[in-house]
């Protein structure tokens, strides 16, 4: 049976993120009427890597509309520590739980679980690929907040190569029509190639620049992010970046007055503590509109009827480029590649290579 899944945000389509959004913020509105919608329902939350809001805003949310929860936070405590594949623990858990939340370190397990789940799977992270259920609490705060998702001028500032909730955001906010970006990195963390072929795709208008005091009166949005010390090869590589970028009250004396500064969390210093007691600061009610997000998304995949499609091109002959990409560590899973002109795009991870 074929379930419909969240793996990438762009997957369900711009009317059905819209629906998402308005749901969360009528359950943010009144929470009570919500509070049978899962009852007898089992949310399972396997965290392959280490979590504090999305781990807990989905069990909160999987409680608060009257469901249960079942789950690990850290695999070395399941029988993934003996040896036990991914989707061998997908299968067996997908029994028990009516839902599934995973986070994994590698670009496209989630795509990998869904293959194999007897239920619908969420992607709550995978490595340094997509975040889409951030994304989702990104745009509920946005539409909270901006009242609107069009016609932003949105900074990103900090970890764009690795950061996961970039990316997402990015391909997410380009669907919807007049924005455009302004990419503040380092170049050795500057956005990947192919979020800016989707933005060029989308007619999506961005620049890159490295001074955050440059480009913030410009901007609507300020997305800052952490510089992520697990993502590097090295220490030597994550000393040269870190501390690059601190938005403190000095750079927010030139920011527009309603300015929405966003962070998915956790900060380490990016973001001076003083922020916090700025008006513009909206990263902490951020966090709990997470949780409104996530039960909007549980009672929308729960109730279902279309499916998501998960492999189309199978071409077991190529190994994807990426050797972060999941296919490259669970090697029995079947590879399979779409096409983009002389490009080989891997399904699970996003990675291209030439044909
Ligand atoms: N924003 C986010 O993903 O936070 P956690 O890593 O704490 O879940």
């Amino acid at each position: 049976m074929a379930y419909e899944h969240l793996i990438d945000l762009n997957d369900l389509s711009v009317s059905k993120w819209n629906e998402i959004i308005s749901l969360a913020l009528k359950i943010k509105k009144n929470e009570s009427v919500y509070s049978e919608a899962c009852k007898n329902k089992i949310l399972a939350t396997l965290f392959y890597e280490p979590s504090t809001r999305t781990q807990m805003s989905f069990q909160t949310a999987m409680l608060r509309l009257g469901g249960q929860i079942i789950g690990f936070d850290n695999p070395q405590n399941s029988s993934v520590s003996k040896g036990e594949n991914l989707t061998d623990t997908i299968r067996i858990v997908s029994g028990y739980a009516d839902i599934l939340a995973m986070r994994h370190p590698l670009e496209g397990a989630a795509k990998a679980a869904a293959l194999y789940a007897e239920c619908p799977v969420i992607n709550a992270g995978d490595g340094g690929h997509l975040h889409p259920t951030q994304t989702l609490t990104d745009l509920v705060t946005l539409q909270s907040e901006k009242g609107s998702l069009s016609g932003l001028t949105v900074g990103l500032c900090g970890d764009l190569k690795y950061g996961r909730t970039v990316h997402s955001l990015i391909k997410a906010l380009s669907m919807y029509p007049d924005n455009r970006f302004i990419l503040i990195s380092t170049k050795e963390l500057s956005i990947p190639q192919y979020i800016k072929d989707w933005m060029n795709s989308h007619n999506c208008p961005y620049r890159e620049c490295y001074s955050l005091a440059e480009a913030i009166p410009e901007l609507d949005v300020l997305y800052m992010t952490r510089i992520q010390k697990e993502r590097f090869a090295s220490e030597e590589e994550y000393r040269q970046q870190k501390n690059v970028y601190i938005l403190d009250m000095q750079k927010l004396f030139s920011a527009k007055q309603d300015l929405c500064i966003l962070h998915p969390l956790p900060r380490v210093d990016e973001i001076d503590l003083n922020v916090d007691k700025d008006p513009r600061a909206m990263y902490f009610k951020q966090a709990v509109n997470g949780v409104y997000a996530r039960m909007a998304l549980i009672i929308t995949l729960l109730n279902a009827r279309e499916q998501t499609s998960l492999l189309s091109h199978h071409n077991p002959a190529v190994c994807c480029s990426n050797p972060k990409c999941i296919t490259n560590h669970e090697t029995y899973l079947e590879k399979s590649y779409k096409e983009n002109g002389d490009l080989l795009v891997c399904e699970y991870c996003d990675e291209r290579q030439l044909l």
